[in-house]
């Protein structure tokens, strides 16, 4: 991100690879291999859509055709009317005025989850409703749309001093930030679904005000088989060449005046101010896109130490969830029924346990360390005379030094000892004793829990905490309990023996007893024990630490992000993501993953086929789409990837793209030039998620699923092209 020089210098074309691949097939390869040679320049950043007209000329002079006002307008409507965030955590988009809203699979999994039983499986099988009446409401899943943003800086810092210590600045700001929040909502009193959150943006020197409206009727419409839906599973999340059909539709819900309303059957489609005109022309290489969406966390401005941080943690917490993952792997591999207990906790054990492979991989390789030591030389040296930056590097580097003990201990409590389901449990148990109530029997945690699974764990990490952390953050007692025990595997083994949680029906005979023997034999349950030794421990040695750290850099970083702005007045600084809404913008464009290996940026149905393997759970392809495939049956969505005189006729399924996105994007749309859809964003390639820290616009690349296959398996695996007809296709 910082020297933007590396990269595009040293790409290599070849035509024999061209020539090659074209001996071999027909492909879109053709038409990479022409236009490989423009490459457009890939950008970093993710920008206020508000703030955007400071971007358009750039973004104009790479291919988009639209203005500042089409993607952000208060008076009139724009693009942002078309986007929500969805749910906690991912971005969806309106692709109808009767409120259809697409995201990803991955994104609805629970709904669809919720809604699945033996009798109709639609993880399995999908799910299409076929008329308004079909479509399923989910409670408690929400949507909102930003009404406006709003520069609140000068009333959120009104009053603050500079020489105001840091405890009364965070009252004083607090106490602001309350007064802002009433003042916008008062306009709209008596109206459902206003919210209004003021967020910091540039660690504090910035603050916005964010409007919103949130629709709490959000019905599921469809969604694919998981077959399509998550192809590929985790043998490819976050890899390229990648065949994930990742989608899933839903529609908003409003009443009579379009208003949100709590679910009720008398409620009518939402009508957008704006919903996406859908593309079906299709993306080449160099084409212009972008991405409006809600990406979640990212750190680009941190220091050294910082970087230096995460290259020790990373390791730590890979290596204990290699040793889960191997442990719940063989296991599931061994017995279709754990297969099926385990396979979404698997899942989210590899999503962060991939990510940071690939984060370490890449800051290694970018050398962001040693950039951000010599960028931080060269900010001293400017700062030196300066009263107000002098010394604020030297003051970040005992705030880390002050946390680093603890945040390294940290990381073995949160993904070693906590990560216990066992424990998890007795967290459950634990929060209900302390409100004065009765733990009930969770059936959900039973009917996906294999204790025999999570004793090897539990060894697993326990020898981990033990090996690794200092003596002065581990429980007391916890070192003399293991050598009592005579090691590891019998300290687990009584935890797991004695512990009545270990075991559904001896909870439940346990929680049956009289009250206060009940209370009495569950507070003293050795897994609850067990459990109260670390998390107390780590209230009272680690937590106190690394929130003092914390505020002391909250302070520091304030003034050096200041400081990086004066020092570098003709760079522009984006602002860290934080879940509000951003534009990113790029091309599509393939990339080296390593010397003398190219990777193009389109996959196809032919990929599909190609993995296709009724013996790999991941690679199973459903009959349906087999059957198309081999009757080519694609109707409007087949593309011709061989030549005018030998035509040969495919479906286009994924495509890369140089925008800067991140977790929370997910589901955002992805659009060309003319603020058309032209795909839905699911995923970066592992090499990229350093992007969190250094962008690399040679490595860093977004996964978006191609609007016309999400269209083709609508129509011809789901068979609801109906809602097709509810689109704009252009
Ligand atoms: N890697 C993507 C993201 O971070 C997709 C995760 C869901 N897919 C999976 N196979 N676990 O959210
Ligand atoms: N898969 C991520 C998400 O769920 C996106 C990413 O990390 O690139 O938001």
């Amino acid at each position: 991100m910082r020297e933007a020089a590396h990269g595009h210098g040293m790409r290599i074309h070849s035509s024999d690879n061209c020539d090659n691949f074209m001996n071999k097939k027909r492909l879109l390869l053709f038409l990479w291999c022409l236009s490989a040679a423009f490459s457009a320049l890939a950008d970093e950043g993710m920008w206020l859509p508000s703030l955007i007209g400071r971007q358009v000329d750039d973004m104009k002079a790479k291919g988009f055709r639209l203005t500042a006002v089409d993607i952000y307008s208060v008076n009139q409507a724009s693009l942002k009317d078309a986007v929500v965030l969805f749910g906690r955590g991912c971005t969806g988009e309106l692709v109808s005025p009767e409120g259809l809203l697409l995201t990803n699979h991955h994104c609805g999994y629970g709904q669809i989850q919720s809604h699945s039983s033996l009798q109709h499986d639609y993880l399995t099988d999908g799910f299409w409703a076929m008329s308004r009446e079909e479509e399923l409401p989910n409670p408690g899943l929400t949507v909102s749309f930003l009404v406006r943003m709003e520069d609140v800086t000068d009333r959120v810092l009104a009053g603050v001093k500079d020489d105001m210590d840091e405890t009364r600045r965070q009252k004083k700001i607090a106490a602001n930030i309350e007064r802002e929040k009433e003042r916008a909502l008062k306009e709209y009193k008596g109206q459902k679904g206003y919210e209004v959150s003021v967020e910091s943006l540039y660690y504090g020197n910035q603050y916005f005000l964010f409007l919103f409206r949130t629709y709490g009727d959000v019905r599921l419409v469809g969604a694919p088989p998981s077959a399509i839906g998550k192809f590929g599973g985790d043998t490819d999340n976050w890899m390229w060449p990648r065949h994930t059909g990742d989608f899933s539709v839903f529609r908003i819900y409003a009443d009579a005046d379009n208003q949100p309303a709590d679910y009720s059957p008398d409620n009518v489609p939402y009508r957008p101010r704006h919903w996406f005109p859908v593309s079906t022309a299709g993306m080449d290489e160099g084409d212009f896109t972008f991405v409006y969406g809600c990406p979640g966390s990212t750190r680009e401005y941190v220091t050294s130490d910082h970087v230096a941080r995460v290259m020790v943690s990373n390791p730590n917490k890979i290596r204990m969830r290699t040793e889960r993952l191997d442990i719940i792997n063989a296991a599931m591999a061994a017995d279709p029924a754990v297969r099926i207990k385990y396979a979404s906790k698997a899942a989210n054990i590899a999503n962060a346990w991939k990510k940071w492979q690939g984060e370490s991989l890449g800051l290694e390789r970018l050398g962001t360390l040693g950039k951000k030591r010599a960028y931080e030389e060269r900010f001293a040296r400017w700062a030196a005379g300066q009263p107000e930056y002098a010394g604020v590097l030297e003051r970040l580097r005992s705030a880390y030094e002050a946390g680093n003990g603890a945040s390294y201990a940290a990381d073995f409590y949160t993904e070693g000892i906590f990560s216990i389901e066992l424990m998890s449990l007795a967290n459950y148990v634990t929060v209900a004793l302390e409100a004065g109530e009765m733990p009930v029997v969770p059936g959900l945690f039973y009917k996906d829990y294999e204790p025999e699974i999570d004793r090897q764990v539990a060894c697993a990490l326990v020898r981990e905490f033990a090996e690794h952390v200092p003596a002065v953050f581990m429980p007391d007692g916890f070192a003399e309990g293991l050598a009592e025990a005579g090691g590891v595997e019998e300290y687990v083994g009584r935890l797991f023996d004695r512990s009545a949680l270990a075991d559904s029906a001896r909870l439940a005979a346990l929680t049956a007893l009289p009250r206060k023997e009940a209370v009495a034999a569950l507070t003293a349950d050795p897994a609850v024990e067990f459990y109260a030794m670390f998390a107390d421990t780590y209230r009272q040695r680690i937590s106190p630490v690394l929130e003092e750290a914390d505020r002391t850099l909250a302070r520091e970083y304030r003034t050096y992000m200041r400081g990086q702005m004066e020092f570098e007045p003709e760079r522009n600084f984006y602002p860290d993501a934080n879940l509000t809404l951003r534009v990113a913008y790029g091309a599509v464009e393939g990339y080296n993953p390593e010397d003398g290996v190219r990777h193009l940026p389109v996959t196809t149905l032919e990929g599909i086929i190609a993995k296709d393997n009724p013996d790999i759970y991941d690679y199973d392809v459903p009959d349906a789409l087999r059957r198309c495939y081999e009757e080519k049956d694609y109707g409007r969505w087949a593309v011709n990837v061989g030549t005018e005189e030998e035509p040969y006729y495919t479906v286009p399924v994924a495509f890369l793209a140089t925008n800067h996105t991140t977790g929370g994007n997910s589901g955002s749309p992805v659009l060309n030039g003319d603020g058309e859809l032209v795909g839905i964003n699911f995923d970066r390639t592992w090499l990229s998620t350093m992007s969190d820290l250094e962008f690399d616009p040679a490595m860093c690349r977004n996964i978006s699923v191609d609007i016309r296959y999400v269209l083709f398996v609508i129509e011809k695996i789901g068979g609801a092209g109906y809602l097709i007809d509810e689109m704009t296709l252009r």
